[in-house]
């Protein structure tokens, strides 16, 4: 699937009705901007809405409702959207009739809850915002995966993901401490994850959440973790890495087994919609990786821009693999990240994300 695939499918990939639905309303259906943001990245597109913010829409601090956001972004793979400054701020409101949209795009390293609220960073240096976004994105992974352990119970899943879910609730914390620690001592902060309220989702739903967040966001942050264990040239950042890749590694082998399992509980069409879902996801998720300047870059050990490649077309040969192998109705077959208990989900898992990074630092 095309990148361009990925962002004009709004109407296969999204429950939402589009803006101006009918010709009449026509002139007030969202406008695409060229507007490039060296903080974004590829990772936010930007949107006009000539008629102003839809009657329908809920807003909490310039944030809409993520119903709103598929209608206003038209991007299957979206993870939230925003009301630019121009636009909207928190003293004023929404600030004209005409207002510009910024779509989110991008799977992060971590597991992010449904309803989660863009961070709020205070930071005196380049490293001390990148160490308190990690730690407000641990910190909301904690929420997402209490959330994880709830509705999987609610789908009757298996005992063991929800078990798995549960402990992966004890790591997000110790992530989140660790990672404010760091912050605190390159100069950042982050102030506290707020949730929006939302409903439960459905079966469908919550596995688009887990190929988006798990076997997407999570296995690629598994592998960046990976890289910067052996490259980040800061000791105590080395030293933190290699922790939280074997978390994460196991939370990434969490994520693809949820996947096979709730793949065959659901029909042929949902079943395309959560690949397509997640082909989407990894279809930039080299671009999740922070840009920042050499030196600090060096510091944290994070991939370049080539390396971030590398390890990305890795993952998704990997995931195209896995998607390859439909499940079928009680049977459940996988390449990688296979999974007996726990304890194989870790070694299993880490060892298949090892082999990744290794063949990418090879590649050179
Ligand atoms: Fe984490
Ligand atoms: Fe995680």
């Amino acid at each position: 699937m095309s990148l361009a695939s990925c962002n004009d499918d709004a109407s296969t990939g999204s429950d939402a009705a589009p803006l101006g639905g009918d010709a009449g309303d026509a002139a007030c259906a969202p406008q695409p901007l060229a507007i490039v943001d060296d903080a974004g990245g590829d990772c936010s597109a930007f949107v006009e809405l000539p008629c102003g913010v839809p009657p329908t829409a809920t807003v909490d601090d310039c944030f809409p409702d993520l119903t709103s956001c598929a209608s206003m972004c038209a991007s299957s793979s979206l993870f939230y959207c925003l009301f630019g400054p121009t636009s909207c701020n928190l003293d004023a409101g929404i600030l004209d009739a005409a207002v510009v949209v910024e779509c989110v795009t991008c799977a992060g390293g971590g597991r992010r809850p449904r309803g989660l609220v863009e961070a709020r960073i205070l930071a005196r240096t380049e490293l001390g915002a990148h160490f308190a976004r990690l730690a407000h994105l641990e910190a909301a992974s904690v929420k997402a995966f209490c959330d994880l352990e709830r509705w999987l119970a609610g789908t009757h899943a298996p005992l063991r993901l929800r078990r798995a879910a549960r402990c992966a609730v004890a790591d997000e914390r110790r992530h989140a401490r660790v990672m404010r620690g760091q912050a605190k001592r390159f100069g950042g902060e982050a102030r506290r994850v707020r949730v929006r309220n939302v409903a439960p989702p459905t079966l469908v739903e919550l596995l688009e959440d887990d190929a988006v967040e798990g076997c997407a966001g999570e296995t690629f942050g598994a592998l960046v973790a990976t890289w910067q264990m052996v490259h980040a040239r800061d000791v105590r950042v080395r030293a933190i890495m290699r922790r939280v890749a074997v978390d994460e590694t196991r939370h990434a082998a969490l994520a693809w087994e949820i996947l096979r399992w709730g793949l065959v509980h659901i029909t042929p069409a949902e079943r395309e919609r959560v690949r397509q879902k997640l082909t989407c996801a990894l279809a930039r998720i080299e671009s999740s990786v922070p840009r920042m300047a050499a030196a600090a870059r060096r510091e944290t050990g994070l991939p370049n821009r080539a390396a971030a490649q590398r390890l990305a077309t890795g993952l998704r040969l990997v995931a195209a693999l896995e998607l390859e192998r439909a499940p079928r109705r009680g049977r459940c077959q996988s390449v990688a990240w296979t999974t007996h208990s726990e304890g194989g989900a870790a070694s299993l898992g880490n060892a298949r994300v090892r082999a990744l990074a290794i063949r990418a630092a090879r590649s050179r």
